[in-house]
């Protein structure tokens, strides 16, 4: 079933255009409202939630910080996420109006099942984003967004993430369509520009030769860092987990910003830092990011940079740029992600290892 593919993985990869039309099939109507029956939630009761809470572990952990920004932006609900395994054994401030959203792949995870089942108990309302189907963090849900992504067989999750992030971005417009805080036209626009991204993701990985090679170059490299701000933050912390459970190679992500109060020591000649550059817009996220890069640039690392493709501002500061296509903010992690995962993936099989089922790691964890 990896047809013609080697590797589940890398079929997984290029399976991802599909899967976001998919979990986006149905969702929404041609006039870009959203239909989510699944939530099983009146409209009144979701104007009662006061707080979101997302819990899961791992590759969907990311997905969860991405759809934080997205959903406070969008509904001005607050919104934390937490690791699934650090909600449960401790004291959280959960009730009737909170939502807590598990993000699984699987459906099995144990460490979210237990989250799952430790909000039941407090009585909150508990929303599962899954993959698959019937599993247990769905049927102990009290209501599931399935993401249809196909069966996902590659430990590292690529197209699990992608539809995880498409699902929560449904989720936030849903709740922000409801609870009346955000214009249609506005919620309609976003729908529209998450119909655009198959397309765009498609473009991605055809363009994705540049990284191919960059793998190749960088094979023995000991180390990588990953820095990104806002949105991007998530995307190098997943660049960089990508590269630790396939690769083997240390590799870390930081917040941008951050840099300056620690992880700047770290930089030093020809270290390798892949830098994502959020596009330019009204705020001064974008020119940050690329004062951050002069800085590390002027340390001596590699910069490789994926950024809009007409960043010109950037440019002259890369050693390579990663053109990525026009798309707003909030979305960016779907096409920033794919040659982080394409990086990972074939810097991994030219070291020999099995990607499918990288060493000391399993699919679904289901002990705690
Ligand atoms: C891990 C897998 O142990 O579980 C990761 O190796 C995955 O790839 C994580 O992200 C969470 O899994 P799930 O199925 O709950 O999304």
């Amino acid at each position: 079933q990896k047809d013609g593919y080697d590797w589940f993985m890398r079929k997984e990869i290029y399976e991802q255009p599909d899967a976001v039309a998919n979990t986006l099939l149905g969702r929404h109507s041609k006039e870009g409202k959203l239909v989510l029956d699944e939530l099983r939630m009146s409209e009144d009761d979701l104007r009662k939630i006061d707080k979101i809470i997302i819990v899961a572990c791992g590759t969907a952990f990311y997905a969860g910080l991405v759809a934080k920004y997205a959903i406070e932006h969008w509904t001005r609900l607050p919104c934390e996420v937490e690791l699934a395994h650090e909600f449960r054994y401790r004291d959280p401030i959960v009730g009737p109006t909170t939502l807590v959203v598990c993000i699984s792949q699987s459906g099995e995870t144990a460490d979210s099942l237990m989250a799952v089942r430790h909000a039941r108990e407090q009585k909150a309302r508990v929303l599962a984003i899954c993959n698959t189907n019937g599993s247990t963090i769905p049927r102990e849900s009290d209501a599931v967004i399935y993401t249809h992504a196909g069966p996902e067989i590659g430990v590292a999750s690529t197209k699990g993430f992608m539809t995880q992030l498409v699902a929560c971005y449904v989720l936030g417009l849903y709740l922000a369509q409801v609870r009346g805080t955000k214009f249609d036209d506005e919620i309609a626009a976003t729908v529209a520009e998450l119909e655009a991204m198959p397309a765009a993701i498609q473009s991605v990985l055809d363009g994705i030769e540049p990284v191919i090679k960059l793998a190749e170059e960088f094979a023995d490299e000991p180390s990588v860092l990953f820095l990104g701000r806002h949105v991007g933050y998530p995307v190098a912390l997943e660049g960089a987990l990508k590269l630790k459970e396939l690769a083997y190679i240390h590799a870390e992500g930081f917040a941008a910003g951050e840099l300056k109060h620690g992880p700047i020591a770290l930089i030093d000649d020809q270290l390798p830092v892949f830098v994502v550059v959020p596009p330019r817009g009204r705020d001064q996220l974008h020119d940050k990011v690329v004062s951050n890069i002069q800085e590390i640039r002027a340390r001596g690392a590699r910069t490789i940079v994926l950024a809009e493709a007409d960043d010109q501002a950037v440019e002259p500061y890369a050693d390579l740029m990663i053109k990525l296509p026009k798309v707003s903010t909030l979305l960016q992690p779907m096409l920033a992600v794919v040659p982080l995962q394409v990086f990972a993936c074939e810097l991994a099989t030219r070291k020999g290892h099995d990607v499918d089922q990288p060493r000391n790691l399993a699919k679904s964890v289901t002990v705690e």
